[in-house]
C-alpha cells in the first residue's frame, strides 16, 4: 500500500480522528477508516459500495471518466485485436504477458483439463430439461467442490493452482453441456487439439450424425468476446466470489456464487435481456417510445445495455463488440439484420438525448454482444453463461489474489440498524 503520508481528518461530537490516505499506482486516492469504529465508535454508510474500496488490486483497472479499462496495464483494445483468450487468462493469473515456452506449458495445462469427471453427466441429467443454462451452471458448478477432493483446500498454494486450471479448462464444458441438455442434444465430449474457443463451438454445435468444421472467423470473434469479459475488477460478481471467498469457501463454491450473481439482468444477464428488448422493440419506428418509457420516473423500464457505475464516458468493450458485430454479420451474409439496425439506430437517438448525456449513460458490453451471438447460433439463454466461462478466469485470479493476502479477513459489512428496538414476546393469544 503506497502510504503518501497525506491524512484526512473527521471532525464530530467533538472528536477529531485522523487517517491515513492512500494513492494507488493510477486512480483515485483512499481513505483507510479502518481504525473509525475504534476511535470514533461510528460506522460508515455506502449502500452498494459507490465510494468504498474494498481491497488493494494489482489485477485490472478502469478509468470510468477516459473510458479505459486495462488488464494488468495493458488496455483492452490491444489485447482483443492482438492477443487470445488464453494468453490474457495466462496474464491476468500471473501478471505478466507470458514467453512462448510458458503458454505453451499453460495452453497444455489448461487443455488437459477440459473434460468433467463422467459422473457429472448424471448431475445434469436430474435438471428439467427446459431448466436455464444459468441455473444448471450455478448447480453443476457447485457441486464441482463433491468430485475435485484434491484442490479444495485454499491453504495450500498447489491445491489452489490446479482449482484454477481445472476451473478455466472445464467452464466451457460445463456451459456446452448445460446448452445441449437445455435443446435436448448429446453431450459432446472437448477435443484437445482445437483452440479454447473453438473447443468450446465444437461442444456446443456438433451432433454424432454429422461432421462439424469450426469457422475460423466466427471462433475468432467468440475468443474475442471471452477477452473483453474476461475481468472487470470489483463488480458485483467478483465481490461476491470475494466475499464468499473470505470465509474460507473452497474456490468451486466461491466461483458458484459468482455465477448465480452475474445471472442478474443489471449485471451480466443484460445482454439476454438487451436482444430480447431490441427484439421487442423490432423497427426503427418504435424506438421513441422505448425511449420515452426509459426516461419516465413512474415506468420502472431502463434501457437494457445502457449505463454503467464506473464508465462515465464510454465502455471501451463496447467499442470493440461493435466493430465485431458487423465482421460477423458480414461473414455470415446477414445484411439486412432489423436487430443490429435497431440497436444502431436506438444508439444514435439515445446518445443525442439530454437524459441520456447528462446522466451520462453509453452502450455497455452488453448491447452488442447479444447480436453477435445470436449470428453465431446461440439462443438468448446462452448469452449469461457465456459471459460467466468468460469472466471465471477474472473470479479465479480475484480470489487467489485475496487468499494470498496475508492479512486476509473475512468480509463482514456493517448496518444502519432501522428495526424495533427491543421488546418482549408475547403468546399468541395476545397479538
Ligand atoms: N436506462 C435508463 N435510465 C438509466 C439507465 C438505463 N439503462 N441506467 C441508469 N439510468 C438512470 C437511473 O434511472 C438514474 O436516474 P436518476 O439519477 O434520475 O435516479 C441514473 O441513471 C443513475 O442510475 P443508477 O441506477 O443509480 O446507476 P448505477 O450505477 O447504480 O447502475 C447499471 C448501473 C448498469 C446497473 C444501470 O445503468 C442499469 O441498470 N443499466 C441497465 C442494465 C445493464 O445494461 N447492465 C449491464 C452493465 S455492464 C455489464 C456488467 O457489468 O455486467
Amino acid at each position: 500500500m503506497a502510504d503518501t503520508k497525506r491524512t484526512a481528518t473527521l471532525t464530530f461530537d467533538n472528536k477529531s480522528i485522523e487517517m491515513p490516505i492512500y494513492a494507488p499506482t493510477v486512480g483515485t486516492d483512499v481513505i483507510d477508516i479502518r481504525k473509525l469504529y475504534a476511535q470514533g465508535d461510528v460506522f460508515t454508510y455506502d449502500p452498494g459500495f459507490t465510494s468504498t474500496a474494498a481491497c488493494e488490486s494489482s489485477i485490472t483497472y478502469i478509468d470510468g471518466d477516459k473510458g479505459e479499462l486495462l488488464y494488468r496495464g495493458y488496455p483492452i483494445e490491444q489485447l482483443a485485436d492482438e492477443s487470445h483468450y488464453l494468453e490474457v487468462c495466462y496474464l491476468l493469473l500471473y501478471g505478466e504477458l507470458p514467453n512462448a515456452t510458458q503458454l505453451q506449458d499453460f495452453e497444455g495445462r489448461v487443455t488437459r483439463h477440459t473434460m468433467l469427471h463422467e459422473q457429472i453427466h448424471y448431475f445434469f441429467r436430474g435438471f428439467r430439461r427446459d431448466s436455464h443454462p444459468m441455473a444448471t451452471m450455478v448447480g453443476v458448478v457447485g457441486a464441482m467442490s463433491a468430485f475435485y477432493h484434491d484442490s479444495l483446500d485454499i491453504n495450500d498454494e498447489w491445491q489452489r493452482e490446479v482449482a484454477a486450471i481445472r476451473m478455466i479448462a472445464k467452464m466451457p464444458t460445463v456451459a456446452a453441456m448445460a446448452y445441449k441438455y437445455y435443446v435436448g442434444q448429446p453431450f459432446v465430449y472437448p477435443r484437445n487439439d482445437l483452440d479454447y474457443a473453438s473447443n468450446f463451438l465444437h461442444m456446443c454445435f456438433s451432433v454424432p450424425a454429422e461432421p462439424y468444421v469450426v469457422n475460423p472467423i466466427i471462433a475468432k470473434a467468440m475468443d474475442r468476446i471471452f477477452t473483453l469479459h474476461a475481468d472487470h475488477e470489483q463488480n458485483a460478481s467478483t465481490s461476491t466470489v470475494r466475499l464468499a471467498g473470505s470465509s474460507g469457501a473452497n474456490p468451486f463454491a466461491c466461483i458458484a456464487a459468482g455465477i448465480a450473481c452475474l445471472w442478474g439482468p443489471a449485471h451480466g444477464g443484460a445482454n439476454q435481456a438487451c436482444l430480447e428488448m431490441l427484439r421487442e422493440i423490432g423497427t426503427v419506428d418504435r424506438i421513441p417510445e422505448y425511449i420515452a418509457r426509459a426516461k419516465d420516473k413512474d415506468d420502472p423500464f431502463r434501457l437494457m445495455g445502457f449505463g454503467h457505475r464506473v464508465y462515465k464516458n464510454f465502455d471501451p468493450r463496447a467499442k470493440v463488440m461493435k466493430e465485431s458485430a458487423d465482421e460477423v454479420l458480414d461473414l455470415m451474409g446477414i445484411h439486412n439484420n432489423e436487430t443490429l439496425k435497431v440497436a444502431k439506430e436506438l444508439e444514435r437517438i439515445a446518445l443525442e438525448d439530454e437524459y441520456f448525456i447528462s446522466k451520462k449513460l453509453y452502450p455497455n458490453v452488453d448491447f452488442y454482444s447479444g447480436i453477435i451471438l445470436e449470428a453465431i447460433g446461440f439462443p438468448t439463454s446462452m448469452f449469461t453463461p457465456i459471459f460467466a466461462l468468460s469472466r471465471t478466469v477474472g473470479w479465479i485470479s480475484q480470489w487467489k489474489e485475496m487468499i494470498a493476502e496475508k492479512d486476509q479477513k473475512i468480509g463482514r459489512p456493517r448496518q444502519l440498524y432501522i428495526g424495533p428496538t427491543k421488546r418482549d414476546y408475547k403468546d399468541i393469544a395476545e397479538r
